[in-house]
């Protein structure tokens, strides 16, 4: 036990499908055996995880029958109080879904994707799930001939207004959950990243029920910055749900372990969580690497929480230094919250301003020092 070991008040949640990944890929066999999800609960219950997350299919990892695989599962839940915050499903491994659920061109199987979707909201429902992830893997293309994609967006919208409507029937306490991704399994995904997710749900007739889970390798897989989707995202109101893991730039989706990617910003990326108003849970949707054995999973597992707590102790003491503090306000960081126009004001005041064009221009922003300060947090130098 120290600072660093976590406990449920950290509201830490995993995938039965992370630690539980046997690790077969594109070029290779699994290189590990399947897990009992009974075991997993008792597992990262005993790691000091506060909830659980699955997709439909998950649940029947060494188990075929449906019925006594939720009972089992729900035995441990109680026996270990973890939670079950969130659900989602399986709408990309069976090869029927290999053109899409909600958008595949053959609508018989869009019907049996939302059948699908529905029967696993119902389950979440019963176990408490206010979140309801979906992730649209297959919603895609590899071909611009092959996809009607305005054609696309209009089932997309359909489905997701059927599914608000469902949750809306049945009175369930149930948001959905948009998982941005922009390739991997398909060519070209739909719904590639935050930006386009969020105008998404601008379209649908309940974009209040309609939210995003975005994940940190999927924006950094196209380059982009996670830390200012997340920002973003926050400031409309959508982050009802994130998925932490690593990754090292634009190359196929890595799914590390949390931090073991790009460290600075996941540093950030906590600073910003943990002030800025999330509450939901710190779920890792992460894969323990083929290389490692059914011991290291749970090290790995156990590597996402820690690395999350030093970050978050690591965000303070930033904060906290007085150093820091005035290396914002020199930055003028804290100055931007102030609005452009002063109360009372309008677009004619702006002509009186006394205003010097080229001493503005001359007037440096310090970012360097700021940007060392948070550095030597970092790397543990400093506070
Ligand atoms: C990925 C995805 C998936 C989804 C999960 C929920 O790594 O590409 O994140 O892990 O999050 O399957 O449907
Ligand atoms: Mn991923
Ligand atoms: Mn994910």
């Amino acid at each position: 036990m120290d600072a660093y070991t976590p406990t449920k008040e950290d509201k830490f949640t995993f995938g039965l499908w992370t630690v539980g990944w046997p690790a077969r890929d594109p070029f290779g066999d699994a290189s590990r055996a399947a897990l009992d999800p009974v075991e997993t609960v008792h597992r990262l219950a005993e790691l000091g995880a506060y909830g659980v997350t699955f997709h439909d299919d998950d649940l029947l990892a060494t188990e075929s029958d449906r019925d006594k695989a939720i009972r089992s599962f729900k035995q441990a839940l109680s026996d270990t109080g973890l939670k079950v915050p969130m659900a989602t499903t399986n709408l990309f491994t069976h090869p029927v879904f290999k053109d899409g659920g909600f958008t595949s061109n053959d609508r018989d199987v869009r019907r049996y994707a939302l059948r699908k979707v529905m029967r696993n909201v119902d389950l979440a429902a019963e176990l408490g799930a206010t979140t309801y992830v979906c992730w649209g893997g297959r919603e895609g293309a590899e071909s611009d001939a092959a996809k009607d994609v305005r054609a696309a967006m209009a089932r997309y919208k359909e489905g997701m207004d059927l599914l608000c409507q469902y949750v809306i029937d049945k009175g369930y306490d149930i948001r959905f959950a948009l998982e941005p991704k922009p390739n991997e399994p398909r060519g070209d995904i739909l719904l590639p990243t935050i930006g386009h997710a969020l105008a998404f749900i601008n379209e649908l007739e309940h974009p209040e029920m309609v939210g995003l889970n975005p994940e940190v390798g999927h924006e950094q897989m196209a380059g982009l910055n996670f830390v200012h989707g997340i920002a973003q995202a926050l400031w409309q109101g959508k982050l009802f749900h994130i998925d932490l893991n690593g990754q090292h730039g634009p190359k196929y989706d890595q799914d590390l372990v949390f931090g073991h990617g790009d460290v600075k910003s996941a540093f950030f990326l906590v600073d910003l969580l943990e002030n800025g108003g999330y509450e939901g849970p710190r779920h890792f949707d992460y894969k323990p690497m083929r290389t490692e054995d059914a011991q290291d999973v749970w090290v790995s597992a156990a590597a996402n929480m820690r690395t999350y707590l030093i970050l978050k102790a690591k965000a303070a003491a930033f904060r906290a230094d007085p150093e820091v503090q005035e290396a914002l306000r020199d930055s003028r960081v804290t100055d931007l919250a102030e609005p452009t126009l002063a109360p009372g004001e309008s677009y004619d005041d702006l002509a009186k301003d006394d205003f010097d064009l080229d001493v503005a221009a001359q007037r440096g922003f310090h970012f360097t020092r700021l940007n060392q300060l948070a550095l030597e947090h970092l790397l543990g130098v400093r506070g």
